[in-house]
């Protein structure tokens, strides 16, 4: 059997997609393994959920370290330590540094909350809830020098209702998240991403025909 593919998780707070992927690894589905959890937050709940699946952690706090650089050199360090192949941030606070994206060049996915290019950086489904948008998701991408620009590997659609809440719309996406990135991360691990410029093309040999989807409903039209 190949090498499981080794992953990087790095979080700031619930990590309940960390969580996710913890449970697609321990279910088999997700054949890949959970080498090291990274928090910048010693009080992330993720950690605790790691520590409980017996995950080996690490806590890096930017006070500790004299500079941005200084702290990203020690992150680097750890990860190449571990092997890691893969880096996904879940829920990660912070800027990622050229001097990460270098040590792993396409070897690192992040996941938004809205369905990019809309709604980039912080508090996406606020910004999308407000924006009154009918259909908004969560997007799976590999990160770039940009803030939520790059490349797209999977995205989930969800609708927003009128009399939805902020809250509800929140959870909804979620719900998604935690499956559309243990499915994002199979895919690079079995090689089956291919990243032409801008798009991320899925190797498979399966035609892909998808419904659209409108919200409202169409009546017969
Ligand atoms: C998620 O909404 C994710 O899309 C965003 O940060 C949140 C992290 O949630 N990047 P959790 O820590 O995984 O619960």
């Amino acid at each position: 059997m190949a090498d499981l593919l080794k992953l990087g998780v790095l979080i700031s707070g619930n990590g309940s997609n960390l969580q996710s992927i913890i449970d697609h690894v321990e279910q088999g589905k997700l054949k890949a393994a959970i080498k090291i959890v990274i928090s910048n937050n010693p009080d992330a709940f993720g950690i605790q959920r790691a520590q409980k699946h017996k995950i080996k952690t690490a806590i890096l706090k930017q006070k500790d370290f004299k500079s941005k650089e200084e702290l990203d050199q020690n992150i680097i360090k750890i990860l190449q330590e571990n092997s890691v192949d893969l880096i996904v941030l879940a829920g990660f606070m912070r800027i990622i540094s050229p001097a990460l994206l270098k040590a792993f060049p396409h070897r690192i996915m992040n996941i938004h909350p809205a369905l990019l290019p809309s709604f980039p950086g912080l508090h996406a489904q606020k910004q999308a809830f407000d924006y009154g948008v009918k259909l908004t998701g969560c997007t799976v991408h590999f990160v770039d020098e940009g803030v939520d620009t790059g490349p797209i590997i999977i995205q989930a659609v969800v609708p927003v209702y009128d009399h939805d809440t902020q809250e509800a719309l929140t959870e909804r996406i979620l719900k998604e998240e935690h499956r559309i990135y243990p499915q994002a991360i199979q895919l690079f691990a079995d090689g089956k991403l291919q990243i032409q410029g801008r798009k991320v093309l899925i190797k498979s040999t399966v035609e892909k025909t998808i419904k659209p989807l409108c919200n409202p409903p169409l009546t017969g039209f």
